[in-house]
């Protein structure tokens, strides 16, 4: 049988995609670039934590269309800035094709809190309406479709754990030794990445001359934490857990203090927020102790939801489709 390069079979039935929430295990950040980012060393670990994006068929040139379902979903445009409609636009136009897709977004991950919500959707968006459309691009291709869309998204399509370097889309995959226990509380409301950055800039300065964002050092990744992470070891994990857009967050959203207090009183090894926040993640020794830290966040009122979660887990995945 031959086939020609590139021109793969349209699906004719819709396609699933599950895609990881992510937590930065380290989270080093550099000075601000001329191109308003920051370098960094970013160590992320994917969580079973899952948002679903499923692409059905439109019509010819019905275009790209979005419908998104979970809790907080009331604050995802559903419009062309959508970053799951964006990534269908950016695969469309490599392949010189219309987007037509109905896409549905089933969200589990918290909306702008720090675990590459939208990252995920955007990644799950792609391999979506890749399969959908038969258009086969390379995994290379992909992935440099999802650093266009965003610095959190190359991660999103291959999960696991990696190190991210320049802006956190230059991606080394890492080795893990274990599967890591973990509490994440969420926010009421969510926190602009954009904002949390610019905080960061400002509290830095705040630091003068010599001390401030003059004299920030070039973005390394922790050799114990990777050692940890290799061997799986939670306590060693633990501490050397570090956030440095940590103190930002909290500048803009004081509450996040107690929070951690609250998950750390309850027996976690370690608290930070995660990413650029404002959701809470809390490392805990095995499974029981991360429900009943889960359960104090909850009894203690100090978030709208506490999860359970473990990492590392799989990157974007096709689902086999539904009986
Ligand atoms: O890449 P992404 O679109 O997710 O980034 C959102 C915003 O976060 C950027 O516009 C920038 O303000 C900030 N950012 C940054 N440095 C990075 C990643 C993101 O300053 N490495």
């Amino acid at each position: 049988m031959s086939t020609v390069q590139g021109a793969g079979t349209a699906a004719r039935t819709p396609v699933t995609v599950r895609v990881p929430a992510k937590v930065n295990v380290q989270l080093a950040v550099g000075g601000l670039r001329p191109d308003g980012f920051h370098d960094l060393a970013n160590v992320f670990l994917a969580v079973d934590l899952y948002d679903e994006v499923t692409a059905s068929p439109a019509e010819p040139g019905e275009g790209p269309s979005v419908t998104c379902r979970g809790p907080d979903t009331d604050q995802v445009p559903l419009d062309r800035t959508n970053l799951a409609v964006r990534a269908a636009d950016a695969l469309a136009l490599r392949h010189g094709r219309s987007p037509d897709v109905r896409l549905h977004i089933r969200k589990e991950i918290p909306v702008a809190g720090g675990m590459a919500g939208g990252s995920a959707d955007a990644a799950g968006a792609l391999l979506a309406c890749d399969a959908l459309w038969g258009t086969r691009t390379p995994r290379e291709e992909l992935l440099a479709l999802c650093a266009e869309l965003g610095s959190d998204v190359p991660f999103s399509l291959v999960g696991g754990a990696a190190l991210g370097r320049g802006r956190g889309e230059l991606l080394t995959p890492l080795d893990v030794g274990g599967s890591f226990h973990w509490v994440f509380a969420v926010a009421d409301g969510g926190l602009s990445t954009p904002a949390v950055y610019r905080e960061c800039d400002r509290l830095r300065r705040e630091r003068g001359p010599g001390a401030g964002v003059d004299a920030v050092p070039e973005p390394e990744p922790s050799p114990v934490l990777l050692a940890a992470l290799r061997s799986g070891d939670a306590k060693l994990l633990a501490a050397n857990l570090a956030n440095d857009l940590q103190p930002a967050a909290i500048s803009l959203l004081p509450s996040l203090d107690d929070t951690l207090a609250v998950g750390t009183e309850a027996g976690a090894l370690a608290a930070l927020v995660s990413g650029s926040g404002p959701t809470c993640a809390f490392l805990a020794e095995d499974a029981a102790s991360a429900t009943e830290i889960a359960r104090v966040l909850r009894a203690e009122d100090v978030c709208r939801a506490a999860h359970t979660a473990t990492g590392p887990a799989p990157g974007a995945t096709v689902l086999p489709p539904a009986e």
